[in-house]
């Protein structure tokens, strides 16, 4: 539900999931919320932009299979993804990475009551397997990376967002091979979302080349929505592998028979533009971006969280005696400024990121630049009134 002031309010009167927050932050005002890609189209994407009625006609002519794998080559070649199952029948293309998600989660649920999730994540993740009846463990980042996490027996999957939204956090290629290793010896699948990997390099070593390697049961989400302006015209990828004994074909051919060949044949234009220098101009968009925040926060008591991040997204830290999250983050949307709260991202412990928010760097600079003036201007509104008073 959204209140009259922007700001969203579920029925329980909590501010609600991370993604109402988001649908209040299209309705007007200065939009930092999502982390969908919201910046102008470059010269050279406009023009394939331009091209998509000759691309229409073009799709109408070829076979479907050729131009699915043809974009999933294009795309996860170009992110360093030599290995993956390309025309294997074990990659299949969905309308988006949440539908590849939730079938994800219900295969899961064929196989196992419980999931160790990596805490925090995007609170979609924890939903959607919550929503296919499973129950869910909280892992920290340091411990994935380690390979070792503790988890009792019932724990049947891991699942793992690297990069990670909101923190940033990358799983290392030696992380990687620790914990397939670890699941492929404890029998446990291992369920990776890599949605924002094409925004960091350090995430683009062949994950598939360690997971096939391990013996792991293990499955992929990837997506083309977090990189590209196409107003959602995207799709995820779910892959997994040859000994991953779950029933993702089916469960797949319950929700669809296939994306639309015309979105397909503009996400290889766009994965060959990227390769061709799209994702250097995108990392420097959002370097740029990080750094400005950075800029015009120095000197006020609000501080990037992650600086070494390359996402396009940031953590803020709100100071102690400031407004808490939920307080800016509703303080801001009423005047028409949106951005996240960070509670809901810690789905186990809403009361962890009670102190942080997070800004979208998927945007025109002076978006970035304008939010980052609101929120130190609120922060030191805050403070000021409570000195006044004390
Ligand atoms: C890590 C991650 N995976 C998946 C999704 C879902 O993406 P979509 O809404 O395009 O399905 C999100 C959304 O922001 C996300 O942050």
């Amino acid at each position: 539900m959204t209140s009259t002031s922007g700001a969203s309010t579920a029925t329980d009167g909590s501010t609600g999931n991370l993604t109402s927050m988001e649908t209040a932050a299209l309705l007007g005002g200065l939009n930092l919320s999502d982390g969908h890609p919201r910046m102008p189209l470059t010269a050279s994407q406009r023009e394939i932009i331009d091209s998509l009625p000759v691309l229409f006609n073009e799709a109408e002519k070829r076979v479907f299979e050729e131009v699915e794998a043809e974009a999933q080559r294009t795309f996860l070649h170009g992110i360093g993804q030599l290995c993956a199952p390309i025309a294997t029948g074990r990659l299949v293309t969905c309308y988006s990475s949440s539908v590849a998600m939730d079938i994800t989660a219900r295969a899961l649920a064929q196989r196992t009551g419980h999931v160790a999730l990596v805490h925090p994540t995007f609170d979609n993740i924890p939903d959607l397997l919550r929503g296919r009846g499973l129950t869910l463990l909280p892992v920290t980042e340091a411990e994935l990376e380690r390979g070792e996490p503790e988890l009792p027996d019932e724990v049947g999957a891991v699942f793992v967002t690297t990069p990670n939204n909101p923190t940033g956090w990358v799983l290392s290629e030696d992380g990687l091979r620790r914990l397939a290793a670890y699941c492929a010896r404890t029998g446990r699948v291992l369920a990776m979302d890599t949605c924002f990997r094409a925004q960091d390099p350090r995430a683009q070593y062949d994950t598939y080349a360690i997971l096939t390697d391990s013996g792991a049961e293990w499955v992929v989400i990837e997506d083309t929505g977090k990189l590209w302006p196409t107003l959602e015209l995207k799709a995820g990828f779910l892959a997994w592998g040859e000994n991953t004994d779950l029933p993702l074909l089916e469960y797949f051919s319950d929700v669809l028979l296939s994306v639309s060949p015309l979105i397909l044949l503009m996400i290889t234009k766009f994965a060959q533009d990227a390769s061709d220098g799209g994702y250097a101009e995108l990392q420097e968009l959002v370097r740029r971006n990080r750094q400005a925040l950075a800029e015009v926060l120095a000197g006020s008591s609000v501080e990037l969280t992650d600086p070494g991040a390359r996402v396009s997204v940031a953590r803020l830290t709100l100071p102690e005696d400031g407004p808490d999250a939920i307080a800016l983050y509703e303080e801001l949307a009423k005047d028409g400024t949106h951005v996240l709260p960070c509670g809901p991202f810690h789905w186990d412990r809403h009361g962890d990121g009670t102190r942080q928010i997070r800004i979208a760097l998927a945007r025109p600079e002076s978006d970035v630049v304008r939010a980052a003036d609101v929120v130190a201007g609120a922060v030191r509104a805050r403070l000021d009134a409570a000195r006044r008073a004390g």
